[in-house]
This record gives C-alpha cells, structure tokens and sequence, in this order.
C-alpha cells in the first residue's frame, strides 16, 4: 500500500540544515504537513525561507536540549525525522569532541518527548561513523561495511560524535522492543549536494577552487577513500526507511562508488578549469583512511540505490554553489568553517534568521 504522507503531520528536526531542508523540501512534495525545530547553530534560514513564508512550514526556533522546546516541538506530530546534531565535518567533529557529546543529551530529551506525545514513527540521521575505526585504516583494501560490522568484534566508534549516534540508534531499537514505537536508523555516508556547506570536503573543494586558490591545500595524503552521496539519494532512501522500517533497523544509505580524496580534488580543478600547485598538509584531521558503505541492505529493505553518480553530483554542486555565492563572501567565512560550524559572528546572517515562531 502507498504511504499517505497527505495524512500526516511531520516534524524535521535540525530541517533548517542542508539535509534537512532537502528533506523538508521533498516531504511537501508529497504533501505531508511540516513542521521544523532548529535553533540555527548551523543551519540556514535561507534553506527554507521560501517554504516558512509562504506558509507551507511551520517553524519552531529553538534549542532541542531543552525539555520544554522537545515538548512543544513534537505536540500533535504523527512522524519524526531526527537531523538536529551538534555536527560538522571532519575538522570540527575531531576538534570539538565535548560539543559532540551533547548530542547525548539532545537526543534523549527528544526521545522522551516523543515517547510521552505518542509520536508514530522516528527516522534518525545516523552516520557512517558509527563504525569501528579499526576496520577502516587500509585504503589498499576493496572494503565495503556491513550493517552488522557495528560492533565486530567491539564498538571504536569515531570519536563521541560517533558513540552519541550509536547510542541513539541502541535507543531508539530500544523504544521499538519496550514501547512499540516504529523506529529506524540511516547511516549516511559523507553526504555532498546543493545548500552542503564548508566544513565538509567536497564544498571545501569547491570553494577553494572558486576562489582559484594556487596552491590548492589538501587535507592528510589525498589517499583517503570516500563515497561521497548526493543529498537527493539520502532524503529518499530517508524517506523510504520512514515508510518501511519499524522495528529500529539501521541501514547504509551510501554509494559503492570508491573515490580518492585526490581524485576529487583533481575533478573539482577541471570543473573550475585551472590547474594550481597540490599541497599535502598531513597534519591536519583526516579521518579513517577506507570508508565506502555496503548498501545492499537497503536495495533489499528499501529498494533503495543511488541515482547519482559522483561526476554527476560534483557539477552539479559546483554549478550551485558558482551561482550562488560571490567570492568575497566565501573568503570570509572558508577558514573558520574549515574546522568550525554555523558561520563566524560577523557572518551570521542578519535577517529573517529570527523569523517564526519560538518557545
Ligand atoms: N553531512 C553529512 O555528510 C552527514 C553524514 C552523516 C550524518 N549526518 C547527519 O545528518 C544530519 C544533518 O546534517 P547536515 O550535514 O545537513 O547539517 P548540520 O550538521 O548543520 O545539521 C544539524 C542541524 O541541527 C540544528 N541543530 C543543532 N543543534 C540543535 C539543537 N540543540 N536544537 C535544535 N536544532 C539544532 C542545526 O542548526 C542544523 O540545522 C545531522 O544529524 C548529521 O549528524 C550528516
């Protein structure tokens, strides 16, 4: 039977972020009612601006680690998508462990305020890092991870950005097998796209070169292996574990597409059409050296496969965000988005950020 999304009214935590408001933006296609939390310490008014003010959205401001903002954002919601993370790339993620951490808390005050609404259904944006490290430091190795390597042989999640995605996953198996609440868990997989911002690797790639930086620094050797995944794939196969999954399943929503850090760089020069100087900086964070997703899980549960191959997805982004922005902006905010998150205080965005509602 066809999923009524017409009949339901969902709430998108964090839906003001670059997967959330593609989330958002894909639910009122299929004519669900929304609404969004977020308290704006990364995402962008100007994700969903159009959506708020024309009134197809409902927004809710505010910080999610307070029980009264989790209460009043989950009242009346039949369907809850779970994005609101204290999250950015790899530099900030390894850099601000404690930060991380709050995700915690964060996602066990959402977590009660859901149980206590009688929310129907929980989708949470888990994450590849979820893994053990261990297994992921040969890039000479054709390694592609199973759902089921979680804990094999023990748990080496990747940092405590990491462990408070795995603990929310435990949680929300938990919720199912005690309460009977459908749950399910995504793992993404360094996700790139429209709206992506700089702190993750591919938009700092691109910003660079749109800044025709010469030379072109390249975080660790450049042999780390990605699969980078086109946020239009991750909001489906997102969409598709809400539909089908209830019992707390975690699945990879990743390509099998094996892609070098360098590689990129190199795809990235030619869409920009220059050619500078490549400087390793191998002090500076790289993460797991071996990192692609095993999705068949998902093909089986969900039917799910990504659409969009890289070469594909990278034009597209890098057309975005050349139209986008102008490379005064980008040089204002690239360094302290490197290893930060939101946008540096004289670049927080003036208006309409305080828009909508708040508690
Ligand atoms: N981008 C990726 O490659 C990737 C990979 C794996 C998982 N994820 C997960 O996907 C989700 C979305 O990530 P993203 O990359 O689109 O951007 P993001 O990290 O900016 O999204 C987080 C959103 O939550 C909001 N938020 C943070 N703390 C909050 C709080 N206490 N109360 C209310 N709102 C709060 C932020 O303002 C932002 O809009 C996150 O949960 C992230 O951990 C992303």
């Amino acid at each position: 039977m066809t999923y009524q999304w017409s009949s339901k009214k969902v709430l998108v935590t964090g839906g003001a972020s670059f997967i959330g408001s593609t989330l958002v933006d894909a639910l009122l296609r299929r004519g669900a009612s929304v609404r969004v939390v977020d308290d704006f310490s990364s995402g962008a008014y100007r994700n969903i601006r159009d959506v708020v003010e024309d009134g197809s959205v409902e927004l809710i401001r505010g910080d999610l680690r307070h029980p009264d903002v989790a209460r009043a954002s989950v009242d009346g919601i039949d369907v809850l998508f779970h994005l609101a993370a204290d999250h950015g790339g790899r530099g900030y993620v390894d850099l601000h462990q404690y930060a991380c951490s709050t995700n915690l808390g964060l996602d066990s005050i959402l977590f009660k305020a859901a149980l206590d609404a009688g929310v129907e259904q929980i989708t949470y944006a888990s994450s590849g890092c979820i893994y053990p490290l261990y297994l992921q430091g040969n890039p000479e190795e054709t390694l592609y991870i199973t759902e089921d390597m979680e804990k094999a042989p023990g748990y080496d999640p990747d940092g405590l950005y990491g462990l408070a995605k795995m603990a929310g996953e435990l949680t929300l198996r938990a919720m199912h097998k005690e309460f009977g609440v459908k749950t399910a868990s995504c793992r993404y997989f360094t996700v790139y796209g429209p709206r992506g911002v700089e702190n993750h690797a591919v938009i700092a790639m691109i910003a660079r070169a749109f800044l025709r930086q010469d030379p072109f620094y390249v975080w660790g050797s450049g042999e780390q292996i990605r699969n980078w995944t086109y946020v239009d794939d991750i909001v489906e196969g997102t969409i598709r574990a809400a539909e089908r999954i209830e019992d707390g399943t975690a699945v990879n929503l990743g390509t099998m597409e094996r892609v070098r850090v360098i590689d990129a760089v190199h795809m990235v020069c030619e869409l920009a059409g220059y050619e500078p100087e490549i400087v390793r900086q191998l002090d500076m964070p790289v993460g797991p050296m071996n990192r692609v997703a095993d999705n068949s899980l998902a093909k089986r549960l969900l039917d799910w496969e990504p659409a969009v191959p890289f070469a594909e997805g990278l034009r597209r982004t890098y057309d975005w965000y050349v139209s986008t922005k102008t490379p005064d902006e980008v040089r204002a905010i690239l360094d302290f988005m490197l290893t930060g998150r939101g946008a540096p205080p004289a670049a927080s965005e003036p208006a309409g950020a305080a828009a909508g509602g708040s508690v």
